[in-house]
């Protein structure tokens, strides 16, 4: 049983390519052992608004329940609820080199995209690996564009191990297999986007008949046949979301849809993506009716959570030579 850690960032709506590429699979295979953090303080590293932060934060939290995250199995919590992610990043950007830091995409990419650069962008993979070093995390369920950070952080962890004495796991990101990729419903060449308003994004939080709309518009390739294939992306895709919420084999559907035409084909599989994500969409809406449940879900999260996280600051102070404050 592996010590599991991962973190999302409460920015953005989350879309039916994060319910079925990570969170449906976290759902089904928590155990005690696995923490699931909503990242507040990384939204904070671009240009964020105060209000929208509050908002968000819950309400990922809410998906992640609704998905199926059991607080009583797992670890659900907010990651600016335990001040020890804070302090592990201080004394992790002090073992942690300017070079390395420079050389992560995630930075550069974001430092171009916007006018205003934060320092905190600059030492964001720092906190992210204070996040996963506090709880030993072993494992770290990321999407591909998360590797890089994950590789860092076990990259910092080896430094300090030989520095300061063995103290952190050293983690290893787990990147799921293709097929619970999905791709944006209008442009197969983008991931479905949490930041973009897109035709081709299907939203957990939408209307069914939106979601309905969006799939029957979505783009297929020329010719009729419901077959998965190089030349023919947007099919392949719709096959592969068909797949990831049925959990039938794509060379099942292709053979049940075989001479029927694109027309049939969206019409049920609109039906199979509104069936499957009706339980977590009416889930959410009841979460959302109640913050005080809600709050105290994410509070007991903490206290799990904080439990753990304090046992490894204590070592790392002790490790790296702070004084204990005798009170
Ligand atoms: N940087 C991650 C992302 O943008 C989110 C994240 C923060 C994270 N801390 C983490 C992921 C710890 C895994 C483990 O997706």
């Amino acid at each position: 049983m592996a010590r599991v850690l991962s973190g999302v960032q409460p920015s953005g709506d989350p879309h039916v390519g994060n319910y079925l590429g990570a969170w449906m699979r976290w759902a089904r295979e928590q155990e005690a052992e696995h923490l699931y953090c909503v990242v507040d303080l990384h939204a904070m590293t671009v240009r964020f608004d105060p209000a929208l932060l509050r908002e968000r934060t819950l309400d990922t939290a809410a998906w992640l329940l609704a998905c199926g995250l059991d607080p009583d199995v797992c670890t659900l919590f907010v990651q600016s609820h335990v001040r020890e992610h804070t302090e592990a990043a201080w004394v992790l950007a002090c073992v942690a080199s300017m070079g390395e830091l420079g050389r992560m995409t995630h930075f550069k990419e974001k430092s171009q995209a916007n006018d205003f650069t934060s320092a905190a962008l600059f030492t964001y993979p720092v906190l992210q690996a204070a996040d996963i070093l506090l709880y030993h995390a072993e494992e770290v369920p990321v999407g591909d564009d998360q590797r890089q950070h994950v590789e860092l952080t076990r990259d910092v962890a080896q430094r300090f191990n030989h520095r300061f004495g063995d103290t952190f796991t050293l983690p290893r990101a787990t990147v799921p297999k293709v097929g619970a990729r999905i791709m944006d419903l209008q442009n197969t060449d983008a991931k479905m986007s949490k930041s973009l308003e897109s035709a081709g994004t299907i939203r957990l939080e939408e209307e069914e008949s939106a979601t309905r709309r969006k799939i029957m518009r979505s783009i297929t390739d020329s010719g009729s046949e419901v077959r998965a294939a190089a030349d023919k992306p947007g099919v392949t895709n719709l096959l592969e979301l068909f797949a990831a919420v049925t959990g039938a084999e794509v060379a099942d559907l292709e053979a049940r849809y075989a001479g029927t035409g694109y027309g049939d084909f969206k019409r049920d599989l609109a039906e199979a993506v509104n069936g499957a994500l009706r339980p977590v969409r009416e889930r959410h809406a009841e979460l959302r009716r109640d913050p005080a449940e809600l709050e105290a879900i994410l509070a007991k999260g903490a206290d799990k959570a904080r439990a753990v996280a304090t046992s490894t600051m204590a070592t790392i102070r002790e490790r790296v030579g702070l004084l204990p404050s005798g009170a």
